[in-house]
């Protein structure tokens, strides 16, 4: 495993600028290397701070992200349609995507109106295969995966006590998440650490327990399953503010 890196920023501002950065600069990276860009966006609140910011036309990424050439994907998704307020692609969507000039035919959001979960979990398997050309038993490797991390030590929707946190061979699944009453769709834990490039958006005194536990703490990942990323062959960055890492040991 590659060594994990971990940026502790001043506040959830700072850590939206660095990550725009980050994010601007492997696009670009990737589009001169490849000829194109694969992100997989995260959902909640903590990255919008980056979505608007690489909208923004007084920030200079938006002129300098070469979003011709740039393929979004989501890490995971709600069991609701693209309209609904909790859906990661409309928090995408209006935060970024109707902003920026991205080619629709770009944009490779989860089927997540699909009203059989484990169906649209298949579509996006399907959809992934497709655009990385993978034979079987083969990973997508993203240019850049984005996560958040939820208070209980979840990250993407693979959530402590769930079989999800186990998957070794499909590419997504589609778990019952008995504490909100439904159904997630998400990558699963091979498919996150086969990526080049996985940055964690941690924000708040709220999460410092956990990123200390997880960050610092012994090694279990079902009960922290944000403790799963540990990229094959890639760079794991943690960007944390202070205030989420006041109880991290130095
Ligand atoms: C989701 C996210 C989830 C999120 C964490 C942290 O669908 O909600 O993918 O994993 O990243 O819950 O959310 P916040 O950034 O809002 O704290």
């Amino acid at each position: 495993m590659d060594q994990t890196d971990i940026r502790i920023l001043a506040d959830a501002d700072e850590l939206s600028r660095v990550a725009a950065e980050d994010f601007s600069r492997l696009s670009n990276e990737a589009v001169e290397a490849k000829g194109r860009f694969a992100v997989a966006l995260s959902g909640g609140s903590t990255p919008s701070g980056v979505y608007e910011l690489l909208a923004n036309p007084k920030a200079h990424f938006l002129a300098h992200v070469p979003w011709n050439k740039v393929h979004v994907f989501w890490g995971d998704e709600r069991h609701v349609p693209p309209d609904h307020s909790e859906s990661n692609y409309q928090v995408a969507r209006e935060a970024l995507l109707s902003r920026v000039p991205i080619p629709p035919e770009n944009i490779h959001r989860i089927p997540a109106e699909n009203p059989d979960a484990s169906s649209a979990a298949k579509e996006y398997a399907k959809a992934l295969s497709q655009f990385f050309l993978l034979r079987a038993g083969q990973f997508p490797r993203f240019d850049l995966i984005l996560l958040g991390m939820g208070p209980d030590g979840h990250t993407a929707s693979l959530f402590p006590g769930t079989t999800a946190v186990f998957e070794e061979t499909s590419l997504v699944v589609a778990p019952w998440i008995e504490k909100f009453k439904a159904f997630r769709i998400t990558l699963t834990p091979p498919v996150l650490n086969h990526a080049a490039c996985v940055i964690f958006l941690v924000s708040g005194e709220e999460k410092a327990e956990t990123l200390r536990a997880v960050l610092q703490g012994p090694y279990q990942p079902e009960r922290l399953p944000a403790q799963l990323l540990r990229p094959v062959n890639g760079r794991l960055l943690w960007m944390v503010d202070r205030a989420a890492a006041r109880l991290l040991r130095r």
